[in-house]
């Protein structure tokens, strides 16, 4: 392949959904050593494309070209064995199974009949020092944080030596300094003649790591540039087709009394001593980096991970709940980060899911009557802007961007006093944002307490009423609103510039 070849070639691709021309007599070209972003708006058809590629389906139509000759790209083994990997935007890791296992998947190596070990954990180990990663290959993956997996999932790809890379939103689980190591890798193999596909809706890291940028929209494809040639702006009125405001709503309501206060929070090892107070109508913001505990001290408020020491009080009345559902039933809510593992059944229906908790909370064991929620759904569905808007749909048919809407719209019909949200826009659309946001907004503006925990800077800065950093587990001071700018936070985050303490 020379360095400016053709790696791929789609000319008129084509897939229909039942009900969904999801992709649209699409041509796509790919050269070997660039980094191709492909963006669109949720649902545009992004990752059905990519899933075209790494041989998904047996039915699409129109032609492929890998290294200028045509391949039936009909499964997944011929795909693989055309050098595609494809990193899912969804991790299919086997939580259970140790990253080794994961990372060798397909290729263990064997001596005769037997597994041989020590060359799997050489060369998984291998493998995760290409991106980076220095753990211990037996671990299990269900024991290693999120952003650890996405970059397992990464090694696991370039473990089978692809020639195109596709990666749908890789960056979605990880922090900044993990997105500059990402980066370093992505530079990496393009300098080997790679192709790359980046998959993503973050459009400042579109523009610092593509060469060129590919733009969708309802399941076409309407343009091809070099990223040198366009702007943020233009990126956006292309997906779109209009522009878009991102202006962050100003916050009505002033903050009334404290109703969640959380005194001396502990969990050994994960973090300490955390006070705060959050009031009727406010959003407290909490920055840090990854790994600074945040996901673990919401866990462990909603009652799914265990309190050391410490004490919480709701409305004044002592605050312990002995699991989730109790926790729910006590009118608070928590949206996950791990949308699939955690968030959402996927292969039940829309309806199924956005309705589970809100019948766990107000059935009280009774008997809750089938059919009471339709409203509700359909309130909630409208003002999410969840697409197709089908209840009965199965929630592993929705777009990435989409099932986050879900998983947002099933936590606001529990009607909660108190709502967690662990990066509530990932992998949604700027269009959307825009939605979600106004959402959550009013949730405060209802007089409940919301805790955002986001890496997203200007959603955490324009959403939050105060921001509380939380640094290796520990509380280590707030920003208040008026103070508050994307570039505070990132130094307070890393342990420098000025703070209000606690
Ligand atoms: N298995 C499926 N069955 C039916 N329809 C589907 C299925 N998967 C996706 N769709 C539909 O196809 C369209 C394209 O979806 P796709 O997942 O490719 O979007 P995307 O561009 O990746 O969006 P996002 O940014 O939200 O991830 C959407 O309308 C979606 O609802
Ligand atoms: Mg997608």
């Amino acid at each position: 392949m020379s360095e400016s070849g053709v790696a791929l070639q789609m000319v008129g691709v084509s897939k229909q959904y039942p009900g969904t021309l999801a992709v649209d007599h699409v041509d796509f070209t790919v050269y070997a050593g660039e980094v191709h972003a492909l963006i669109g708006e949720n649902g545009a058809g992004k990752s059905t494309l990519m899933k075209i590629i790494a041989g998904s389906f047996g039915d699409y139509t129109g032609r492929l070209m890998i290294n200028s000759r045509e391949v039936p790209l009909h499964s997944p083994a011929i795909a693989k064995a055309n050098g595609i990997q494809m990193i899912h935007q969804e991790l299919s890791l086997a939580p259970p199974l140790s990253i080794a296992e994961n990372v060798m998947a397909g290729r263990l190596p064997t001596c005769g009949p037997f597994l041989n070990r020590a060359a799997m954990l050489a060369e998984a180990r291998r493998c995760l020092a290409r991106v980076g990663l220095d753990l211990d290959p037996e671990t299990p993956v269900e024991e290693i944080s999120q952003h650890e997996a996405q970059l397992v999932e990464i090694a696991k790809a370039l473990g089978n030596n692809p020639c195109i890379l596709v990666m749908d939103e890789p960056t979605s689980a990880l922090g900044r300094d993990e997105v500059a190591r990402l980066f370093e890798i992505i530079r990496n193999l393009r300098r080997q003649g790679l192709a790359i596909i980046y998959i993503s809706h973050h459009l400042p890291e579109v523009l610092e790591i593509a060469d060129r940028v590919t733009v969708m929209r309802d399941g076409r494809r309407v343009a091809t540039e070099e990223i040198r040639n366009v702007t943020s702006e233009q990126l956006v009125e292309m997906m779109v087709g209009r522009s878009v405001s991102n202006l962050y709503a100003a916050r009505k309501a002033q903050p009334g009394q404290v109703r969640l206060r959380v005194e001396h929070l502990s969990r050994y090892g994960f973090f300490h001593d955390v006070s705060f107070d959050v009031r009727a109508g406010e959003v407290l913001g909490i920055g840090g980096l990854s790994g600074a505990g945040r996901s673990e001290l919401a866990r462990s408020i909603c009652g799914i991970d265990p309190i050391d020491s410490g004490a919480m009080t709701l409305d004044g009345r002592p605050l312990r709940p002995a699991s989730y559902g109790a926790a729910i039933r006590r009118g608070l809510a928590y949206l996950t980060e791990d949308r699939k593992t955690q968030g959402l059944a996927l292969r039940m229906s829309v309806a199924e899911n956005i309705l589970a908790p809100m019948i766990q909370r107000h059935s009280h064991g009774g008997v809750y009557r089938a059919g009471c929620g339709t409203t509700l759904l359909d309130r909630l569905m409208r003002l999410l802007d969840v697409y197709p808007p089908e209840p009965r749909r199965m929630v592993a048919t929705l777009s990435g961007g989409n099932q986050q809407k879900a998983l947002l719209a099933k936590w606001l019909a529990t009607d909660p006093q108190v709502l967690i949200l662990d990066e509530p826009t990932r992998g949604v659309d700027v269009g959307a944002k825009v939605i979600l946001h106004r959402a959550i907004a009013e949730v405060a503006d209802q007089g409940r307490c919301v805790v955002l925990i986001s890496s997203d800077l200007p959603e955490l800065v324009g959403l939050s009423d105060r921001i509380a950093i939380m640094r290796r587990g520990h509380f280590i001071g707030e920003i208040p609103r008026a103070d508050a700018t994307e570039a505070a936070v990132l130094l307070a985050a890393n342990g420098e510039g000025a703070l209000v303490s606690t």
